[in-house]
C-alpha cells in the first residue's frame, strides 16, 4: 500500500469515531484533508465542525460542511487529526502544517483526540521530526537563543521558495527545532511553553491522543 492509501485507510476507520448530532474537531494535513473527504458522506449526521486551520475551514466549506466559530461552541465531541510523530503512550509532534496553535486549542476542549496516522509516524522517542514552535515576530531571535539552550537547533521556517518567515494563520512564525532527543515530552512542553514569546509548541504530550489509528499494511492498528 502507498502512504496515500494508508493514510486513506486510517480516515475511513476514524469514521466509527464520529458522534452524530455533535460538533467535530477537524486537523490539518494530508491525513486529516483525507478524513474531511470522508466526513462529506457522512455529513447529514453531524451538527457541523470546528476547523483547527483555513485550509481546513475552506475544504469543510468546500464540502457542504458547517463550519463554526470555536467561540460559539462549548464542546466538540471528538478531535480527529493526524501527526508528524507520535509514541505508543500518545505523545505527539504536531505543526508540520503549521497549524499546531489552533490544533492544541480544538483538541483542548475536545472530549476525545484521535489520532490518524501511516505507521511511519510512529516512534520510540520523540525528536526525530524538528519540533515546531510558533513565535510572535519580536520575539523570534530571544526564543531562538532559548530553544538552543535547551540543546537543539532552531531554524525559521521560510515560505516555499523565498528567504521571507512563513507566516501562520494567526500571524506567528515558526521555528523548528532540530536535534533534540524527547525523553520527557511532558516536562519539554511544559518548559517551552514558559518562554516569553512562544505561542505554542508542537508537543502534544500533557493533553496526548486518546486513541491512535495506524495505518499498516497488515490493516488499521489501534492504539489506545
Ligand atoms: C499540521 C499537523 C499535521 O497533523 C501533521 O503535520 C501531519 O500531517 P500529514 O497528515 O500531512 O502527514 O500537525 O500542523
Amino acid at each position: 500500500m502507498t502512504q496515500d492509501e494508508l493514510k486513506q485507510a486510517v480516515a475511513r476507520a476514524a469514521i466509527a469515531y464520529v458522534v452524530d448530532g455533535e460538533i467535530i474537531g477537524v486537523g490539518t494535513g494530508s491525513t486529516a484533508n483525507f478524513f474531511i473527504d470522508e466526513l462529506a458522506t457522512i455529513k447529514d449526521r453531524i451538527k457541523g465542525t470546528v476547523a483547527s486551520s483555513e485550509a481546513t475551514a475552506a475544504r469543510l466549506r468546500g464540502h457542504g460542511i458547517a463550519v463554526y466559530d470555536l467561540n460559539e461552541v462549548n464542546e466538540i465531541a471528538v478531535y480527529i487529526d493526524g501527526a508528524d510523530e507520535i509514541t505508543a503512550s500518545g505523545a505527539m509532534i504536531k505543526g508540520g502544517g503549521a497549524a499546531l496553535t489552533r490544533e492544541k486549542i480544538v483538541a483542548s476542549v475536545s472530549r476525545q483526540f484521535v489520532c490518524i496516522a501511516d505507521g511511519s509516524k510512529l516512534v520510540e522517542t520523540l525528536g526525530a521530526f524538528a519540533l515546531p514552535v510558533e513565535v510572535l515576530p519580536m520575539a523570534r531571535a530571544a526564543v531562538m537563543r532559548r530553544l538552543a539552550a535547551l540543546g537543539g537547533q532552531p531554524r525559521l521556517r521560510l515560505k516555499p521558495g523565498t528567504e521571507q518567515a512563513f507566516i501562520t494563520d494567526n500571524g506567528g512564525e515558526i521555528i523548528d527545532v532540530a536535534g533534540l532527543s524527547i525523553t520527557d515530552p511532558v516536562g519539554l512542553e511544559q518548559q517551552i511553553n514558559q518562554i516569553v514569546g512562544v505561542i505554542a509548541v508542537g508537543l502534544f504530550a500533557r493533553r496526548g491522543a486518546d486513541v491512535c489509528l495506524l495505518g499498516t499494511s497488515d490493516g488499521v492498528k489501534t492504539l489506545t
